[in-house]
C-alpha cells in the first residue's frame, strides 16, 4: 500500500506539540529554532505588513517576529494539536489555522512575507506547495524557506535520503533537498533568488521574490 506522508506528519507532529518547543533535540525542535533564527535575523530591517508562516508548528518563529515587528501574521499547520497549541500562546496579531501548505486557503496577492522553516521535507510532492506560496505572495514579497538538507552529499545524498525515509520513517519525512536543488525548484516555480546560503552542514536557507 502507498504511504501517506501528510497524514504520517499529521500523526507525528499531533504527538509532539506539547513537548516540542522545550526538547531541545533533532527530533523534535533543535534545528526549528536554528532555522527560526536564521529567518527572524533576516526579517530584522525588512518592512512588511503581513507574513504568512507555513508549517507553523507551535508559532515559535511567529512569537519572535512578532515582539520586534508589528504586522499580522498567520500561521498554518497540518497538526491541529500544533495550532492549538500556538494559539494557547496568544500571541499580539496572530492567528493560527489547521491547514495544508498545498492548498493555501488564502486569496492572491496577499502577503508581503512567506516563510516556511523546518516543514518542506515533509511535503509529498515540491512544485504545488512553491506554487502555492507564490501565489499567495504580493508582487515583489519574499518567500524564505530554510530546512535541512544533504548538505555535501547534494544530489546522492537527496536521492539515498528520500529513498531510505520514504521506505522505513514514521516521521512524515519524505522530500529531502539541499541548497542548489531548492534554488532550481523555486526558479522553475516563478521565483527569482535573491538569497541563498548554507546555515550549518545539513541546514540551508533560499529567499525568492515573486
Ligand atoms: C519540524 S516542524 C517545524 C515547526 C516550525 N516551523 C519550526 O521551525 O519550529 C514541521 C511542521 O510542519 C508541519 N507540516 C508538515 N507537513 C505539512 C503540510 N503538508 N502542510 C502544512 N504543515 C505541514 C508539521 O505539522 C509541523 O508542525
Amino acid at each position: 500500500m502507498k504511504k501517506d506522508f501528510v497524514e504520517l506528519s499529521r500523526r507525528w507532529f499531533d504527538n509532539q506539540a506539547k513537548d516540542y518547543d522545550k526538547t531541545n533535540t533533532i527530533l523534535y525542535s533543535k534545528y526549528g529554532k536554528i532555522s527560526c533564527k536564521y529567518i527572524y535575523d533576516y526579517l530584522k530591517n525588512k518592512e512588511y505588513e503581513s507574513l504568512l508562516d507555513i508549517g507553523c508548528g507551535t508559532g515559535y518563529l511567529i512569537d519572535m517576529l512578532s515582539k520586534e515587528h508589528e504586522a499580522e501574521y498567520i500561521g498554518l499547520d497540518l497538526s491541529s494539536e500544533m495550532v492549538n497549541y500556538a494559539n494557547s500562546k496568544n500571541i499580539n496579531n496572530a492567528k493560527f489555522l489547521e491547514g495544508r501548505s498545498d492548498m493555501l486557503p488564502f486569496e492572491d496577492d496577499t502577503f508581503d512575507i512567506v516563510t516556511c522553516s523546518q516543514s518542506f521535507h515533509h511535503y509529498p510532492e515540491t512544485d504545488k506547495p512553491l506554487q502555492e506560496a507564490f501565489r499567495v505572495l504580493k508582487k515583489g514579497g519574499l518567500y524564505i524557506i530554510s530546512d535541512t538538507g544533504t548538505g555535501p552529499f547534494g544530489f546522492i545524498g537527496a536521492k539515498l535520503d528520500g529513498f531510505l525515509y520514504r521506505c522505513f520513517a514514521t516521521t512524515g519525512d519524505c522530500n529531502i533537498s539541499y541548497l542548489k536543488m531548492m534554488e532550481k525548484d523555486m526558479k522553475r516555480n516563478g521565483f527569482k533568488i535573491v538569497h541563498g546560503e548554507k546555515i550549518t552542514t545539513f541546514i540551508y536557507a533560499v529567499v525568492g521574490e515573486k
